[in-house]
């Protein structure tokens, strides 16, 4: 049987082996003869004929030691003798704690599985979702958890899903930061015991990011097996990077159990988030880019009302008047910015902080969504009509889950933000966290969200956030239940993103949160795009980015063109090498332009002019980092090239040369070997004897010379390649 003619999933009813198989990946499980299920293979693509035994579960080590605990089960519970991570912790009514799951049924589904487990004695039943990618081989696996006792039961603990390699000598990949600071690829050894990577602060965090990859042997970025995975989860979360007793590996991930606790009651049920795993024989490189073309193809928001297919769109490049204006924003003076924007190229015009309530610092305003009428007497239309009338479309900034206790919402409504009952609140940036778990918080944020996107112009609203949880409490409930809050505020935050998506299907989002605070692919399935760092130095913003294409698209990475010298770091760069850092992912505008003078308009314009031509392949392409900017390096070098290799872009940055070290000649990858290119600089010169066309193999082997003069301090240069 041909790999396309084979089915996705496949169940073999004498061994008990459930199978799934997509792209170059196969993943396998089966019921052991103890009646759990255990994981037996996740790899490379295996012979459609080849066999699995039934499962046997794992032998025991020592006298003392547990066979549970060496055996890879897919959804374990804490009970028996479980000594590792469990996936579900509970407790039920009368005190019992103990919970041993067993395969019960199974049903197969279009892409996969939904198989159901029951505790040994009790009627709490966990159906384990299975959705194999066909393509490219991604798993995405969920949990739903349902209590069919006659009393409540307390969930303390539950993963979305646990993912087993064997025993070997591994590298775990996971990113960590803070505030302006986001993205660190961290690189380690995985040890025996457990690393746990971990948001506590109510939403994903900039602190550490919910991705993984764990490579076999020593880090390679274009070679050797990896196994990454991502969680859709914006709220609290945890994975368990574990090495067990025999070296064997488990990574357990979903809810964060610190401070957990999700009562359900006789007849309900919880669903966790999904935990996306995939493998990539082709290192760190492959793996992202496998990644990548899953979240443009499944997680992504597809246009609504243009079909299923209706991928998206590279983003329009934006300007911002953040950097400019901060909450300086009157009518004359946006309109002013979005002239100079438009005589630039810029598709569309956003509006940042400071345009309502009584917003005139960060003290006040934050919960107040009406337009402040001194810095706007007319309202947003005259300025929406301009931009209009100038060719863009027009975005608005929003923080909707927060109040200043300086605005009439909170004066109204005190009672309607975290906290626990008669202690302090704590303040961060000066404001509060709305409890967006509440029903009428939910109904407030949506409405108000709905009526500005009714009544006003708008195609895109940039979605802030701008602290973390603090005393979560949620005093409608009753005591024991409060801790609901950690599920239901993400749930409300996605639903009503959703019901605006339904109800304005041209409105785009971006997810921002004070910088990269809440990236991940589970508000991915509803923002378009997302703001990386608040630091937007481009020399920077090179590592930040190369961090961040380990898990997420450049297709979603806004990054503007900002001041110079940069507020942050006081770093003077040129004009081209601010505008090529952010040319590596979504270009937008975020500098002070009314004070641009012509030249600098003219070089703007054309290097915007140069990206909306390659604009596609830079950021849906398959994405190559040739030299990485981490660890010091003085040079760094990515290359994408579009699905049909057709067209390849390339850039190259230089942090500083010395002793009249050159740029190292950069040998190209991904491109057809057998086919001709064509070389253009977009800007900067290739070295003087470098042919105007030559093969892919050509590039690929011998590879690109930069010009002779391609050194100093903060150089950049970028080129296309197309096929003849
Ligand atoms: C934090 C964001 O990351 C910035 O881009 C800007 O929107 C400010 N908030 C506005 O308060």
């Amino acid at each position: 049987m041909t790999a396309s003619a084979q089915p996705v999933a496949t169940f073999n009813q004498s061994t008990k082996i459930f199978r799934l198989d997509g792209g170059d990946v196969s993943y396998v499980f089966g019921v052991n003869s103890r009646g759990e299920l255990q994981q037996l293979y996740w790899g490379g693509r295996l012979g459609a004929n080849d066999h699995f035994p039934q499962a046997e579960p794992m032998r025991e080590w020592a006298s003392f030691d547990s066979s549970y605990t060496t055996t890879p089960q897919e959804y374990a519970g804490w009970g028996a003798g479980l000594f590792v991570e469990p996936a579900l912790k509970v407790t039920f009514a009368d005190g019992n704690r103990d919970l041993v799951l067993h395969y019960e049924s199974h049903v197969v589904t279009p892409d996969g599985f939904d198989v159901v487990l029951k505790d040994i004695q009790r009627a709490v039943f966990v159906t384990l979702h299975y959705s194999m990618d066909p393509k490219m081989g991604i798993l995405a696996r969920s949990a739903t958890i349902e209590n069919r006792e006659a009393q409540p039961i307390t969930i303390e603990q539950a993963a979305a899903a646990a993912w087993a390699l064997p025993a070997g000598n591994y590298t775990l990949n996971y990113l960590t930061g803070r505030w302006a600071g986001e993205w660190t690829l961290n690189q380690e050894t995985l040890r025996p015991g457990e690393r746990l990577i971990e948001s506590r602060r109510g939403s994903t965090s900039h602190q550490a990011n919910p991705w993984f990859a764990i490579e076999a042997g020593a880090p390679d970025e274009n070679h050797g097996e990896v196994w990454f995975g991502a969680l859709a989860w914006s709220g609290s979360w945890r994975i368990t990077v574990e090495k067990d007793q025999l070296d064997a590996v488990r990574v357990t991930g979903g809810f964060n159990p610190f401070d957990f606790g999700y009562v359900l009651h006789p007849g309900e049920s919880l669903e966790t988030p999904e935990f996306y795993g995939g493998y990539s024989p082709d290192g760190l490189g492959g793996a992202s880019r496998i990644l990548h073309h899953y979240e443009i193809a499944h997680i992504l928001p597809h246009r609504m009302g243009e079909g299923d297919n209706a991928a998206p769109r590279p983003r329009p490049v934006i300007y911002n008047s953040w950097e400019a204006t901060e909450m300086n924003v009157t009518e004359a003076g946006q309109i002013a910015l979005a002239e100079k924007a438009a005589a630039l190229g810029v598709d569309r015009f956003v509006m940042d902080d400071g345009w309502f309530g009584q917003r005139k610092t960060d003290h006040a305003g934050l919960g107040d969504w009406y337009v402040n009428p001194v810095k706007f007497p007319h309202g947003l239309k005259p300025l929406i009509d301009k931009v209009h009338a100038l060719g863009m479309d027009f975005g608005l900034w929003v923080e909707p889950e927060m109040v200043n206790p300086d605005s009439d919402l909170y004066r109204k409504h005190p009672d309607w933000v975290l906290n626990f009952s008669g202690r302090p609140r704590s303040e961060e940036r000066n404001q509060l966290v709305l409890n967006l778990a509440r029903p009428d918080v939910r109904a407030y944020v949506f409405g108000f969200l709905d009526k500005l996107l009714t009544e006003n112009d708008i195609a895109f609203l940039k979605w802030d956030y701008n602290r973390n949880w603090s005393e979560p409490g949620w005093d409608q409930l009753p005591p024991n239940e409060e801790k609901k809050v950690y599920v239901e505020f993400t749930r409300n935050l996605y639903g009503i993103l959703a019901e605006l998506k339904k109800r304005h299907p041209k409105v785009e989002f971006e997810s921002c949160s004070g910088g990269g605070g809440r990236v991940d692919l589970g508000i991915l399935k509803y923002a378009d795009e997302v703001w990386p760092s608040d630091n937007t130095d481009p020399f920077d913003r090179l590592t930040q980015q190369d961090g961040f294409t380990y898990a997420y698209t450049p297709q979603i990475m806004m990054a503007w063109v900002t001041d110079s010298p940069h507020w942050l770091n006081k770093r003077s760069t040129s004009l081209e090498y601010r505008l090529l850092s952010s040319m590596q992912g979504s270009l937008g505008i975020g500098a002070n332009i009314t004070k641009w003078n012509d030249e600098e308009m003219a070089t703007a314009k054309r290097l915007i002019a140069a990206y909306h031509q390659v604009q596609k392949t830079i950021v849906q392409g398959d994405e190559y980092r040739l030299i990485s900017p981490r660890n010091g390096s003085e040079f760094s070098a990515t290359q994408t090239v579009n699905r049909d290799k057709s067209q390849s872009v390339v850039f190259a940055f230089i942090h500083s040369t010395q002793e009249g070290r050159g740029f190292p000649r950069l040998k190209l990858m991904g491109l057809d070997p057998a086919a001709e290119y064509a070389l253009t600089p977009i800007e900067g010169n290739a070295a003087k004897d470098t042919p105007a066309t030559a093969s892919g193999a050509w590039w690929m082997n011998h590879g690109l010379d930069m010009s002779d003069d391609f050194r100093g301090d903060f150089q950049a240069a970028a080129f296309r390649l197309d096929r003849k």
